[in-house]
């Protein structure tokens, strides 16, 4: 079984085995008819993507070398309410293009940060405008699009925060931007970006997890408060199944929308490269006392996240809050499944895969051939090289469209969808029970799912695998709506 290389450079306290486990509004509605906006509140950002230093793996260790959004890793959070408009400029000082994808963020096409297909990539020195609508509410984050395995793996993402109009109660509304590193001796980043032994397999996973850009020991938490978690994977390839021990962490929100409140299955958080999960925990334990966060997505791989440390403050309150979890509806609109046309997307590729060739520029090429060329995925029979292609297919704006994507791949695989949110409607033929709106749906090995939404905004979108390598491996499609 193939093995990550990595020796083990930091203390043990700070490493993860990544070994052989590991392996195996106005967009709603037509120009001019954008009512609330003559008057929606402005909110201006400016974005510096430059080399920086980070401290990420605490004061025993070297600061290390990051690419970064103002000097930070994550980069600040952008926070605003709901039908705000964000003008948000980019100036790029690093010394390659870059751009930026505003993940889940339904933006018009020309704002959604795809080099050459959606626009032109920002040159080094460049400076560019996005300029769109918060039309939904919920838990995003932005990231490059360009050279994305070594871009957002050196550091360059940051949380995006779009408020309630009418939030829901809890004392604290804390982010976790999860990611994950592959640091040497020094804590310096690995620099071995698309090595074919990750874009083949699982992606880039690494051996160092922060929180917020650090490796925490414990964060503090108060006793009987309620604190709603946004949980963001910024991470390459690596997933996540958080335990809360001896907490009930209420799921009220995935990818940003709101969901019916619900307990995770089996007690476990996942969330897949890009993914957003929105928690509510009350925390019920004693003054004093601490707990353990666990990840044990790949389940001997099992390790301490984090502790949760509560001060020896009286508690907050003696028993939890009464008030409701649910979120107000997105704007989304909701899919017309009797008349929906039907397509079929099916995954393929990878080591232990079945795929014996596909088209790759223009020609039916081997396994063997792609291989030479750093190639190893396809979606529906074709390598991607590149962003611009042609679409897999064209979908009727206004019209609703159920897509059934089946992963014949022996990995998980985050597909993500851009410009539009989606309804999960199945699993391997069983219904999903809360139907969640997604923007990137994660599909076990073998695993086929059912998703359906309103093909509303137009333009060309990517709909990709989210782990970085693979997407820079061929998994990569358009879909167009016109
Ligand atoms: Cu988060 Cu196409 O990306
Ligand atoms: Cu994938």
């Amino acid at each position: 079984m193939p093995m990550n290389t990595l020796s083990r450079p930091l203390s043990r306290r700070h490493l993860l085995l990544a070994g052989s486990g590991l392996v195996a509004a106005s967009l709603l509605l037509p120009r001019g008819l954008s009512l609330a906006h003559a008057a929606a509140p402005e909110s201006s950002h400016k974005l510096t993507a430059g080399p920086s230093q980070a401290r990420l793996a605490g004061a025993e260790h070297p600061e290390t070398p990051v690419w970064a959004y103002n000097g930070t890793v994550p980069g600040p959070e952008i926070r605003v309410r709901q039908g705000d408009r964000l003008r948000i400029a980019v100036t790029n000082t690093l010394d390659q293009e870059t751009t930026v994808h505003w993940h889940g963020i339904r933006t018009p096409n020309a704002m959604d940060g795809v080099p050459h297909l959606t626009q032109k990539p920002i040159a080094p020195g460049e400076t560019f405008l996005y300029e769109f609508d918060a039309v939904d509410a919920g838990t995003f984050w932005y990231h490059p699009h360009h050279h994305s395995t070594e871009q957002v793996g050196r550091g360059l993402y940051g949380p995006l925060i779009v408020e309630e109009r009418e939030p829901i109660q809890a004392d604290r509304d804390v982010t976790w931007v999860l990611d994950d590193w592959r640091l040497l001796k020094d804590a310096s980043i690995s620099n071995d970006f698309g090595n074919f032994m990750d874009l083949s397999h699982g992606g880039r996973v690494g051996n160092t997890v922060t929180i917020n850009g650090k490796v925490l020991d414990q964060v503090p938490v108060r006793a009987g408060e309620r604190v709603r978690l946004r949980l963001i994977n910024a991470a390459n390839g690596r997933l996540f199944g958080l335990r809360f021990q001896g907490l009930r962490p209420m799921v009220i929100a995935m990818d940003g929308h709101p969901v019916e409140p619900h307990e995770p299955d089996d007690g476990r958080v996942v969330i897949a490269p890009a993914q957003r999960t929105d928690l509510v925990i009350d925390m019920t334990g004693e003054p004093g006392s601490r707990t353990t966060v666990v990840d044990d997505f790949y389940p001997n791989l099992a390790y301490r996240l984090v502790d949760l440390a509560y001060a020896d403050a009286l508690p907050l309150r003696d028993r939890p809050l009464e008030a409701d979890l649910r979120l107000p509806d997105n704007p989304v609109a909701e899919p017309d499944l009797p008349n929906a046309v039907r397509h079929e997307v099916v995954l393929g590729g990878g080591m232990m895969g079945m795929m014996a060739g596909a088209m790759m520029d223009g020609t039916m090429t081997d396994m063997r051939t792609m291989m030479r060329h750093g190639m190893a995925w396809a979606i529906n029979g074709t390598v991607a090289h590149g962003h611009v292609m042609d679409p897999i297919f064209t979908l009727e704006r206004g019209r609703t469209c159920v897509i059934a994507v089946a992963n014949d791949t022996a990995w998980h695989h985050p597909m993500h969808l851009h410009g539009h949110t989606f309804r999960v409607l199945s699993r391997n033929g069983q219904p999903t029970r809360f139907r969640e709106w997604q923007d990137t749906v994660l599909l076990a090995p073998k695993e086929r799912v059912e998703i359906a939404f309103v093909a509303d905004n137009p333009g060309d979108w990517m709909f990709h695998c989210h782990i970085l390598e693979h997407q820079a491996g061929g998994m990569l499609s358009t879909l167009r709506v016109a």
